[in-house]
């Protein structure tokens, strides 16, 4: 997960089809009966617009805020299901699950900035291993879904459905892992790559993020292979090998062009990523599928000035000139600002409607923010979320300057002719469905604020390749902005909608059917960073990060950092979770 920061929020009001399972059943197999089908059943046929009812212990009595899908368990396969739960539930499944971690831990994967391509840079070459030990620890997988290679290490596993027109659900993960710094090894309660377990977590690099989501992925699929599922659905496993990296050109790229290629657009049913789990918000638990994610861009300021002795200096070197630049374009970083049609305004919803923690006067300025557009309310709500830094990040265009480069000698002036000094910043642009361009916003605003200084220190400005000073301008010194890396928001997965309805019934039923037996709300959530799913967006409307992680009380678990671990009945909680959205989106025709 490329920093990863899961943070919920809540829709107003959604509503989705659910089928009324026995009858239909009933219908199809009389079909079926009829038509002499010798014994294959059909998918069942959910009517689109039969409306997903709420029981009303979960919808806000007030508002109808953030009503909640019904748990949602297999029917037609409610015997395999069955079979399937009791398998999870006992201590043989538990070993099993923690053996496969673990084995899969001990194989460091590590991806680290600036790789050179694969087949030149060996170090992709610790993939081979991984991949090797994959075919090994799950023979049914690789005996009966084909495989497919993707620039050597990019892994597709094609399980063909029996019914070819429905379209194919697609889960995705990645193995590769941040390194661990040979200074942060002694910090580790185990070792980093020990997969050891203690009685209660595995630990190591990798652990949560995101073996648990490949193996958890391979290990569901074994077992219902196991038990002699066959899929009517077509189910394809995407894993990429360099999510770590920040533009995932070698992995993910290539497995979403080869989709794209073979599938066309919208193709995808529905696409399930590595991303957030469940927490503690406001008192209640929340599970919080990501929907969105926030745009990036990184921009470099670069000033250039005439050289010379250092014992002649001007009034201001390029140095000088860059650090007002970054003084100035930080005095007026971007406002956080919340919106009444934001996700991140509809999550405060949800945790207005079921959060006992929040206070009573925000609940209810939320609630008249969202029914009557309410400004004086809106304002007040805003004042009490934004506290939360976490949210805070996640409303606003947010800007850090992380990288400054510029002069190499005492005494000689920093010209810096050709190289000059970079200030590169890791803007992410604000998300709103009404501002058509964020990117191109964000990217106008730092060159505008670039330009109230240009006349100051007599400076021509370029900025993405167009000069905003005149060319007949005489002046002291240039400055040229660009920004190499950008992405745009990511298109928002609708929550009205089956898929969305599907994750979250799955996400509630896995909740009570695991170890501790709890329930969960389930609000859509957003994702300041990108997982692989970026290159994905034209493969489906209906893309979610989420993979079930339990952060109540243990926050990210040292995802990216020292003691990466997760608990062992969550990872089985985690493939019980992919087990029952595999049979749920199964028995849907979505
Ligand atoms: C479920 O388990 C029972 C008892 O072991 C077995 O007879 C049955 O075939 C299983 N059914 C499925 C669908 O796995
Ligand atoms: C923003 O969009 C406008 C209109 O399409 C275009 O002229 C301008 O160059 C864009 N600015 C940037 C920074 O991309
Ligand atoms: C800016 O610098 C150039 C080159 O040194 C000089 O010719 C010009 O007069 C200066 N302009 C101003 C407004 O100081």
């Amino acid at each position: 997960m490329v920093k990863a920061c899961p943070g919920p929020f809540q829709a107003s009001v959604a509503q989705s089809a659910r089928p009324r399972w026995p009858l239909i059943a009933t219908a199809l197999l009389l079909a079926a009966t009829i038509y002499g089908f010798s014994g294959r059943l059909l998918p069942w046929n959910v009517s689109a617009s039969a409306p997903f009812s709420f029981p009303d212990a979960w919808v806000d009595k007030d508002t109808k805020m953030c009503p909640q899908a019904k748990p949602l368990a297999p029917q037609r396969n409610s015997v395999l299901w069955e079979n399937i739960t009791a398998l999870h539930s006992s201590d043989t499944f538990l070993k099993r699950a923690i053996a496969q971690l673990s084995n899969a831990v001990q194989i460091p994967t590590e991806t680290f900035d600036s790789m050179g391509p694969v087949g030149e840079d060996a170090r992709w070459e610790s993939r081979g291993p991984f991949v090797d030990h994959l075919e090994k620890a799950f023979p049914l997988v690789h005996s009966t879904l084909k495989l497919e290679r993707v620039n050597t290490y990019g892994l597709l596993y094609i399980w063909e459905g029996s019914v070819s027109s429905l379209k194919p659900l697609l889960l995705m993960g990645h193995y590769d892992v941040v390194p661990v710094a040979a200074s942060s090894v002694d910090q580790w309660t185990h070792p980093p790559y020990s997969g050891h377990y203690d009685g209660e977590n595995i630990w190591g690099r990798g652990s949560s993020d995101d073996k648990s989501g490949v193996i958890g992925m391979m290990t569901a699929i074994e077992v219902l292979l196991e038990h002699n599922f066959t899929p009517t659905r077509t189910v394809i496993l995407s894993f990429g090998f360099d999510e770590e990296l920040a533009d995932q050109r070698y992995g993910a790229r290539h497995l979403a062009s080869t989709l794209l290629e073979r599938l066309g657009p919208d193709s995808i049913a529905m696409i399930v990523d590595e991303g957030s789990g469940y927490s503690e918000n406001y008192g209640a638990i929340f599970a919080v599928p990501g929907i969105a994610e926030k745009g990036s861009a990184n921009v470099e300021v670069e000033v250039k000035t005439p050289g010379g002795h250092s014992s002649v200096p001007p009034k201001h070197t390029s140095i000088g000139i860059l650090a007002a630049i970054i003084v100035h374009l930080e005095l007026n970083a971007p406002k956080p600002e919340l919106a009444v049609d934001t996700p991140l305004f509809e999550m405060a919803q949800c945790f207005a409607a079921h959060g006992p923690g929040m206070p009573r006067d925000v609940k209810r300025s939320i609630r008249r923010a969202a029914r009557r557009g309410s400004a004086k309310h809106l304002k007040k709500a805003a004042e009490y979320l934004l506290q939360d830094t976490m949210l805070k990040a996640l409303v606003g265009t947010t800007l850090a300057v992380d990288i400054v480069n510029g002069g190499v000698k005492s005494n000689a002036l920093p010209e810096q002719a050709m190289v000059g000094i970079t200030a590169s910043m890791n803007i992410r642009p604000h998300y709103s469905q009404t501002v058509v361009n964020h990117l191109n916003a964000t990217l106008s605003r730092d060159s505008s604020l670039v330009m109230d200084l240009a006349e100051k220190y007599n400076l021509s400005v370029t900025a993405y390749g167009e000069p905003l000073t005149p060319a007949d301008t005489p002046t002291y010194g240039s400055v040229l902005i660009h920004a190499p890396i950008h992405l745009e928001p990511a298109p928002i997965s609708p929550i009205d909608a089956n898929p969305f309805q599907i994750l979250a019934g799955s996400i509630r039923t896995a909740r009570q059917t695991g170890s501790t037996k709890d329930d969960v709300y389930v609000a859509p959530g957003m994702m300041t960073g990108n997982t692989d799913t970026k290159y994905y967006w034209p493969l489906s409307k209906h893309i979610f990060r989420y993979g079930h992680r339990n952060m109540i009380g243990r926050g990210m678990g040292g995802i990216h950092t020292v003691n990466e671990h997760v608990p062992a009945a969550s990872f089985v909680e985690i493939i019980t979770y992919l087990t029952v959205l595999i049979l749920n989106v199964d028995e849907t025709t979505l």
